[in-house]
Formats: structure tokens, sequence, C-alpha cells
């Protein structure tokens, strides 16, 4: 059983710039990345044992069902996931490829160290080999003895790239397609639902994605020595039909001045600091957005509900 680890976490330092970065936009909205401190992948967890929130059990049990097929597809390699997220995800592909290296990427190293330590359990024969950094922007895999020389196949789930915008996300695919060398790209993407569903699906009864969104201020308070009080925000999810995504804010409930790394920033009565965006994908919008950054979608898997759709994703050319 062999698990390393490889810190990139990016500094504190430039936590600070770009939270300075994303408070001077308008509207005010800092990366996603942010959101997933320890508390915030623990509070992440529980959105995903949601009833709302439908993609993560959907998500298993089609890869559980599809697992050979997809293995049959995509060909023997070592396993990359971006963002190791919830490791059931990846354990049935694992055993279906056999595969004797695992990279996972992800920015939070206390939920990497916690998922690879369980996967391995499972999977003794198998080298893990944790990077702990924003897997956005990763342009290629670090130096290291087990990921050398081997084919790559690459596991981005759990829709994740519906965080970004579609220009960020032509990025994300195209730096994916050097990473992988030629390899595939096994893409989770959620589909447009019904509003009210994915409405509910991002505010559920139990306030955990409420909870999710405000932790970002608690977070910022801690690592930034800051005075952002969570309980002056309302925190709202809509869906924006233009842009086909949900939208997720904390609206401040009062005029307010907020202090993080010695810089203040005043909210307005009803401003809204947007914590995310979560864009869907129709199997149409997932091939035209593959198809600007140099992917051609070979394969789909669809569950049941046709929430969930799995993109195998191949070189174009
Ligand atoms: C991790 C980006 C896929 O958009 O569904 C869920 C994040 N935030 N509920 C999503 C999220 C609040 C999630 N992704």
């Amino acid at each position: 059983m062999s698990i390393s680890l490889v810190n990139l976490h990016p500094p504190p330092a430039d936590l600070q710039r770009l939270v300075r970065d994303g408070l001077q936009r308008s509207p005010r909205q800092l990366p996603a990345w942010m959101l997933y401190d320890a508390a915030g992948s623990r509070l992440f967890a529980e959105i995903c044992r949601q009833p709302e929130y439908t993609l993560t059990q959907r998500e298993i049990a089609l890869l559980e069902d599809n697992a050979a097929a997809i293995a049959a597809a995509t060909g023997p390699g070592l396993v990359v996931e971006f963002g190791i997220g919830n490791a059931r995800k990846v354990d049935p592909l694992l055993t279906a490829l056999g595969s004797k290296v695992f990279a996972a990427l992800d920015i939070s190293l206390s939920a990497l160290k916690e998922a690879l330590s369980g996967l391995s359990a499972r999977h003794p024969n198998t080298t893990m080999v944790g990077i702990c950094c924003d897997h956005t922007r990763l342009e290629q895999l670090p130096q290291h003895p087990a990921l050398d020389g081997q084919r790559r196949i690459g596991f981005f789930p759990g829709s994740s790239l519906g965080n970004f915008t579609p220009e960020e996300a032509v990025d994300f695919l195209h730096n994916a397609r050097q990473l992988l060398a030629g390899g595939p790209l096994l893409l989770g993407l959620d589909q447009p639902r019904e509003p009210a569903l994915m409405e509910a699906a991002y505010d559920d009864a139990a306030g955990v994605s409420a909870a999710f969104a405000r932790n970002l201020l608690q977070r910022l308070n801690r690592d930034l020595q800051g005075d952002a009080d969570p309980t002056q925000f309302r925190y709202r999810a809509h869906w924006q039909a233009t842009q086909q995504r949900i939208e997720m804010a904390l609206v401040s409930t009062q005029d307010q001045t907020v202090h993080l790394g010695g810089e203040a920033w005043f909210f307005r009565q009803g401003d809204a600091w947007i914590t995310e965006h979560s864009v869907k994908y129709s199997p149409d919008a997932a091939a035209a957005l593959a198809a600007q950054a140099g992917w051609r979608i070979q394969r789909r898997w669809t569950d049941p509900h046709q929430q969930i759709a799995l993109h195998l994703l191949l070189p174009a050319n």
C-alpha cells in the first residue's frame, strides 16, 4: 500500500491577491476552489447526501453500472482525477481498469489524505499519488517516478466543469488535453432540468448549501484576519436560463463594511457576492465546448433520469 503526496497549494499571498481581484469585480466573485477548505470539503460532502442534490448518487450508480464498458472504451492506463471529491466515483473505474497507479488532484490536502487512505485500503496494489493544487490550472503533472511513461486517462466527474465560465471551461479542457498527453478524458456533466428541481438542489431544505456558501466567509476570516459576519448575508440560488446556469450568492442584508487582509469592502443592502455558478450542459452544448478545446465526444452514458451524462472525450486528431 503506497500513498505519496505533493503539495502545490497556492500560497497565502496568492489568496490575498485573488480575493482583492475578485472583490474589485462587479459583481463580486472569487474562484470556486476557495470554497474548499477542510470545513468546506466536509460541507460539500454533506450536500451530496441531501435528497434534493441527486447528482452524486446518480453519477455513482451510472459509473458502477457501466464501469466495464467504460474501461473497455478508454483502454488501460493511469487514472488522473481532477478533484478527488467523492472517492466512490473513481473506485469502480480503478477496479474495472485494474490501474496500477492513480493520480488524484485536489485543492484540499485534508480531503486528499482522507480519500486516498480510504481508497488504498480497497486497492492495495495501486500506487496513489495525491497532488494538492488548483487542479483547474495545473498544466502538467509534477515529476514523480510512479507517473512516468504511462498512458493517462483523465477523469473529471461531478459536473465540476460547471463552476467555470464557458471560456474558462475551454481553457481547462485545453490544459487537460496537454496534461493527458493524448489520453482520453471521461467528463461527468449535469444536464439542464426543470428549474424548480435545480434550484432546490442548490438550496436544500436542511440549509447545507447555505452553510457551504457562508463557510467561504469563515474561511476568509481565518486566512485573511477578516471580520465578515456570515449572519449578515442571506443565501440565494437562482436558475439563469440565458446562461443555462444556477447562480449562488450571498446577499448583504444591510449596508456594511467587511475587512479582509487589511482591506475594507463596502456592501450596500441587497449587494450580491456570487459564491459560484453551476453551468448545465446539454449533449449538444457539451459537444460544442469539447470541439472548441480540440476534443471530440466519442461516446456518452446517461442515467435513467437523464440528469447526468458521462462523456468520453478523445483528442480530435
Ligand atoms: C462541485 C461544482 C459540481 O455545481 O453542483 C453544489 C458545487 N455548490 N452545491 C455543483 C455545489 C453547491 C457543485 N460542483
